[in-house]
């Protein structure tokens, strides 16, 4: 099948000569949850506002659902729901009205019905003849998916929902997505929490430095996620690492004074118990141990070769 959207050799140059993005090639599949993750600054807002058609490639095409988006900017706009990083709304219209007016500027007939049960899966149905200002913050948030979603697009871009968010908004915003997802529609969200894209995507693309890092299914990405570190500083300097540990992959620091073992955090066995277990009876003794994980810093790290911002 082919895929809903697609990127093609995509570049952008601001008027400032910034190169934010360099190079970007990607597919997305129709159906999917499509995970953007990366730091600020990253390029994330830049390619999605090209993929929408709100800002102009320098070098580039991107397809959706078979148009480009530039020759053929109304179909394939008609196809795209987003919701921006940035909040704007209508300060002092009624909410139920807004969400009618984001469907009729599609040019799409009026369906009560389908803005009725937006209002309410987004829980805004008591809120519906409120003033847009009158809202908080979060519910200004549903109002802009709801906003997104009036003309029933196929494909919803979400730019970091949930940054600056509290833990409920959050989840409501997580259960949201795979309704929306059950109905069909194809999601691509950005972030830059690791655990988002943990709960929610299928596939996972890191940018980094207007560069796609790497593109993933989740669970290999959560694989590498999943690795932690446990370091223990010994009693004693060692020479080297001692023959009978040589089952687990050790690395002994320069000057002998901390063993590092790499181990699959959501592995089944570990090795540590193991470990700790062999080199008491070994002898070899340790004054001090700790655990770290290795954070989406640590993969930026490793994919670009220590040159993450
Ligand atoms: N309108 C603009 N003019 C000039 N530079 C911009 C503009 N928008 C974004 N940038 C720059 O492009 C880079 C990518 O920005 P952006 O796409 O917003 O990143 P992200 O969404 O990942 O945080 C940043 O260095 C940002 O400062
Ligand atoms: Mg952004």
């Amino acid at each position: 099948m082919e895929p809903i959207i697609t990127v093609n050799g995509l570049e952008k140059a601001y008027a400032s000569g910034h190169k934010a993005l360099k190079g970007i090639d990607l597919e997305i599949s129709r159906g999917e949850i499509f995970a953007l993750l990366g730091p600020n600054g990253a390029g994330k807002t830049t390619l999605i506002s090209i993929i929408c058609g709100l800002v102009t490639a320098t070098r580039g095409s991107v397809r959706v659902g078979g148009h480009d988006t530039v020759r053929d900017y109304k179909r394939a706009r008609s196809l795209i729901g987003l919701v921006p990083q940035e909040l704007h709304t209508d300060a002092f219209e009624p909410v139920r009205a807004t969400v009618e007016f984001s469907r009729g500027l599609f040019g799409k007939r009026p369906d009560s019905g389908l803005v009725d049960g937006l209002l309410r899966d987004l829980s805004l149905w008591d809120k519906r003849d409120a003033k847009v200002r009158e809202l908080s913050g979060g519910m200004k948030r549903r109002l802009m998916i709801a906003k997104a979603l009036a003309h029933e697009p196929e494909v919803l871009f979400l730019d970091e929902p949930t940054a600056g968010v509290d833990v409920a908004l959050r989840r409501d915003m997580w259960a949201l997505v795979r309704r929306l997802r059950e109905r069909g529609v194809t999601i691509i969200l950005t972030t830059h929490y690791i655990e988002e894209a943990e709960e929610m995507a299928d596939r996972v693309g890191v940018i980094n430095k207007g560069e796609l890092v790497l593109v993933e299914e989740k669970d290999a990405l959560m694989r590498k996620l999943g690795k932690k570190e446990l370091r223990l500083t010994l009693a004693e300097p060692l020479p080297g690492v001692p023959p009978g540990l040589a089952d687990w992959k050790l690395e002994l620091s320069a000057d002998g004074r901390e063993l590092r073992y790499g181990f699959d955090a959501k592995a089944e066995r570990t090795g540590v118990p193991s470990l700790l277990a062999r080199m008491r009876d070994l002898g070899v003794a340790f004054t001090d141990l700790e655990t770290r994980q290795t954070s989406l810093e640590d993969i930026f790290v490793d994919l670009v070769g220590g040159k993450a911002a």
